[in-house]
């Protein structure tokens, strides 16, 4: 029987195991580099649904280090469990698998909620079978909606949810927050992300939609590098700046490291090992708006291309404006997002490119 082990004090090298679920993806790859960096010893979980395992293989060359793999479905206990008792006493976990398209989460509602509400689930029952508490969740900014408050603050009302993808997130927030309080001991971080973007400076890893990208920036690299006839601008007539939506678009290293805070926190905050179970939100973005306009002109200055673009409709459940209230994060975990939006451009764009000559998908 796995039991969990508490965290190793700060400065030892070895800070013990954390189990990242969805550990493949966008964000879990990039935070896998991350946990290496720290002292942490990453355990990727991945049904590889949405992920190419030769991401992970790019991830053990820039990091140097072979960490385990377990190719499962987290909706699966069973094998989960078979995952704990084989990886012994780990520290905490990430969870980050989850289906995340908003568009494509309406015509695939149901299996949108079995898979981001039942994987949450079957992996608090595990955890809870084999006596593990930490938990960091991967949220989102989407659970706010369009909220006449800004920038948000972990105390803006919650909205009901613009998408069955976003209602996913909320309820999953309700089942940690319900959770905490019950009798079911466990230690949950949730970090609303505002909008990750960007690769890892190496071009070796990066954002890799399946088919057409739903998401700003990969969106602007594919129509750079000449997969996308040009980009549209969805709206310039809303009430904004330059008559375009804006965004909070967080560097997706930054990102990863807020993970790093969040488990150190975990770890090392006095009234955290005292306490019994809680939950504690954070907001996890820049603090600063940046719209549509001005997120291509960052990526023509830092790609040195011109972008093919043209004005169209509105998107049908956009928001006009959304950029976090960072206080809480940099008060309490000690991270502030440090990478800007060229920085984010410049490495999404060299991911490009580098997909060009060395294709993973
Ligand atoms: P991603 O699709 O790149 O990564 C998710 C990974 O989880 C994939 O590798 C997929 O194969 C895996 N997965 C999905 N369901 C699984 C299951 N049942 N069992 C095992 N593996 C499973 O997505 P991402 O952009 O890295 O997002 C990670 C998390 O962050 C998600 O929970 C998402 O909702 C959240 N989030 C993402 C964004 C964003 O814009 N990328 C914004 C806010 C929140
Ligand atoms: C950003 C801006 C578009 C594409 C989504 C999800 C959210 C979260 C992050 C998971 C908007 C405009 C976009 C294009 C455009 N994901 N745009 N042309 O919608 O803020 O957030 O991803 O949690 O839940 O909703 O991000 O990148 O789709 O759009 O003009 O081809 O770019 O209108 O203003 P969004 P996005």
């Amino acid at each position: 029987m796995a039991h969990a082990q508490a965290g190793t004090s700060e400065g030892s090298l070895d800070k013990g195991k954390v189990v990242i679920t969805g550990g493949a993806g966008f964000i879990g790859s990039h935070t896998a580099i991350e946990l290496c960096a720290a002292g942490y010893t990453p355990v990727v979980v991945d049904n590889f649904g949405n992920s190419d395992r030769r991401m992970l293989e790019r991830v053990y060359e820039l990091t140097g280090q072979r960490f385990p793999l377990h190719e499962i479905d987290c909706r699966d206990r069973a094998a989960l469990r078979r995952m704990f008792e084989q990886e012994g006493p780990c520290f905490g976990v990430i969870h980050f698998a989850a289906h995340k398209a908003v568009g494509a989460s309406v015509a695939q509602a149901l299996d949108y909620y079995d898979n981001n509400l039942g994987s949450l689930i079957s992996l608090l029952q595990v955890m809870n079978e084999v006596g593990l508490q930490n938990l960091v969740y991967s949220s989102s900014a989407t659970v706010y909606g369009q909220s006449d408050e800004l920038p948000v603050t972990e105390q803006t009302q919650v909205r009901p949810g613009e998408s069955p993808y976003g209602r996913t997130k909320q309820v999953c927030e309700s089942i940690l927050i319900d959770t905490a309080a019950s009798k079911v001991p466990v230690k949950a971080v949730l970090l609303r992300y505002f909008n990750p973007v960007g690769a890892h400076p190496s071009g070796r890893i990066g954002e890799l939609p399946l088919g057409k990208p739903e998401n700003l920036v990969p969106y602007i690299t594919q129509t750079a590098i000449g997969l996308r006839e040009e980009l549209t601008v969805f709206g310039n007539d809303y009430p904004t700046r330059d008559g375009t939506c804006t965004r909070d678009y967080v560097h997706v290293v930054d990102l990863a490291r807020a993970h790093i805070a969040a488990l150190a926190w975990l770890d090392n905050s006095p009234e955290n090992a005292q306490r019994g179970s809680f939950h504690e939100i954070f907001n996890v973005g820049t603090g600063a708006a940046t719209s549509v306009l001005e997120a291509i002109q960052a990526f023509e200055k830092a790609s040195g291309t011109k972008l093919r673009y043209r004005f169209g409709p509105r998107r049908p459940g956009d928001i006009v404006e959304s950029y976090a209230n960072v206080d809480k994060a940099r008060k309490v975990l000690g991270w502030k997002a440090e990478l800007t939006i060229f920085d984010a451009m410049r490495d999404a764009w060299k991911w490009q490119v580098g997909l060009k000559n060395d294709p993973l998908r």
